[in-house]
């Protein structure tokens, strides 16, 4: 994988390869679709930003065993293969060669790239496709009887060349050591002053070799990104690629394909209605019959439960059971799971916490780092005072079965409420609670008949 480019035009402080695509950078991407095709090795060629993209990939590697080779100067994609070839003096076999910014990209068409490489007994094969407008990608000249002559760079076509729509999504099997004398034989001698791995290609035609190069029916699945506007481009067609299965395959309604993004590692069951103004990343499954949004943005790895509603809400690394009810305005920060038919309604945070089935939290909570139990009621503006400031300590607050907390009480972790007891509202509750105890420390109230009219009748005899 080729991954040593600067990505100049995407003006950016990040290497091009680790910008993200729905919730996942391009080059994981890459590395995903390489990850189903049983390949024994994967040799990264880094170059621009090589420490960050070597961190990245440490902290979250491909299943596939790899190796980092460094690429200083970048002098072109054939250079940059050619910082592999000494990793590979004792090789036989064939190498897949990919670019590291093409997100949308497949397993099942590499798959095809390498059977079709392999039935051919092919030396050198490539993957094309026609595309509207060929941008800046290299284009593939062929001559009078269709075969392939060799590929031409935008930036060094002629303007007959130009007009060519097949161009080179950069994909390629060869042969190894076969092609290895061609890779040392290329010259920079084109407008960019590059080696490009694309002359591979002529060399092989040039010295009789066999090529094989498979269609790729669709141009999408190989769009390269090199902009931000490619980007956003790329997002747009992995997004509209989801929606299409969802709504195939799963059943699934999406009112407004366009005004809702959804990563391709998002599962969702019959029935499920996704609202406008969604934004759904990472690893999440969703049940039948659940409605999610208008407006909801969902980090995986979450999971919503079958007949869910999940309206306006941030939901970040939380599960969600069945027949529950979310928002609008809800924050499940992380780590909390709620069990079947709980409620957590309007400007309610939650963090850290397990929530019993059938509990309400239904307006104006914070509950963190909480057990709540089964049947549970907690009163508008319940606060778990969970965080020492001086220690850093995070204490966890436990309410069992059938216990309700009253309206503006504060549960001061670590504490306990047993079950079926009562918190009365406005209560700082700073002792455990015993089962079916009432819980009340507030300041008594006074009535003071007639106060109004005297303090008035004062006023006015000033
Ligand atoms: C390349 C192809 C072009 C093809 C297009 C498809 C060449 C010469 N051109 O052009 O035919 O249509 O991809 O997207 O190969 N890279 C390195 N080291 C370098 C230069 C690039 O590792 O010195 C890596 C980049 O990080 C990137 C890939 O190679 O992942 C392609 O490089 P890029 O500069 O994007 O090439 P294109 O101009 O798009
Ligand atoms: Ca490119």
């Amino acid at each position: 994988m080729l991954a040593a480019g600067q990505g100049k035009r995407m003006k950016s402080c990040l290497p091009k390869v680790l910008h993200p695509v729905l919730g996942k950078p391009i080059l994981r991407r890459v590395l995903d679709a390489l990850d189903g095709l049983g390949l024994e090795h994967i040799h990264l060629v880094v170059g621009h930003m090589a420490a960050e993209v070597e961190s990245y990939l440490a902290g979250s590697p491909p299943l596939t065993p790899f190796t980092c080779h460094r690429q200083e100067p970048q002098l072109g994609t054939g250079h940059a293969l050619m910082q592999v070839a000494p990793a590979l003096s004792s090789f036989a076999g064939t190498v897949v060669v990919t670019p590291a910014d093409t997100p949308l990209i497949t397993g099942a068409t590499l798959a095809g790239l390498l059977e079709s490489h392999r039935r051919k007994m092919a030396t050198a094969s490539l993957i094309t496709t026609f595309v509207a407008d060929a941008k800046s990608y290299g284009r593939i000249v062929r001559a009078e009887n269709g075969r392939i002559v060799r590929i031409v760079e935008d930036r060094d076509a002629s303007l007959e060349e130009k007009d060519i729509r097949e161009i080179n999504p950069a994909f390629y099997c060869f042969q190894w050591p076969e092609v290895e004398s061609g890779l040392s034989s290329l010259s920079n001698d084109n407008k960019q002053g590059e080696y490009y791995l694309t002359d591979l290609i002529g060399w092989a035609v040039g010295s009789g070799q066999t090529i094989a190069d498979s269609l790729a029916p669709d141009w999408r699945e190989v769009a390269g990104v090199n902009s931000r506007l490619e980007l956003s481009e790329a997002c747009r067609l992995m997004s509209q690629r989801t929606i299409e299965r969802l709504s195939e395959e799963a059943g699934v309604t999406v009112i407004d394909p366009l005004n809702t993004w959804i990563a391709p590692e998002v599962t969702a069951g019959r029935d499920t209605t996704i609202f406008p103004g969604c934004y759904l990343t990472g690893d999440i499954e969703i049940g039948a019959g659940a409605k999610i949004g208008p407006h909801t943005v969902i980090e995986g790895p979450a999971s919503v439960g079958d007949g869910s509603t999940v309206v306006q809400s941030l939901i970040v690394a939380s599960a969600i059971g069945d027949s529950c009810r979310v928002g609008p305005f809800a924050h499940l920060r992380e780590g909390v799971v709620l069990a079947d038919s709980v409620r957590v309604g309007n400007f309610v945070e939650v963090k850290k916490s397990e929530i019993g089935p059938c509990t309400n939290v239904s307006h104006l909570s914070y509950v963190g780092d909480a057990t709540l139990g089964q049947g549970v009621n907690i009163g508008a503006g319940t606060i778990t005072a969970n965080y020492d400031h001086i220690s850093k300590v995070k204490s966890r607050t436990v309410i069992a079965d059938g216990a309700s907390t009253g309206s503006n009480s504060v549960l001061v972790a670590p504490v306990t409420i047993g079950p079926e007891a009562v918190v009365a509202a406005s209560t700082a509750v700073t002792r455990d609670v015993p089962a079916g105890a009432l819980a009340v420390g507030r300041a008594r109230m006074e009535i003071r008949e007639g106060w109004a009219e005297s303090r008035k009748r004062k006023l006015g005899g000033q």
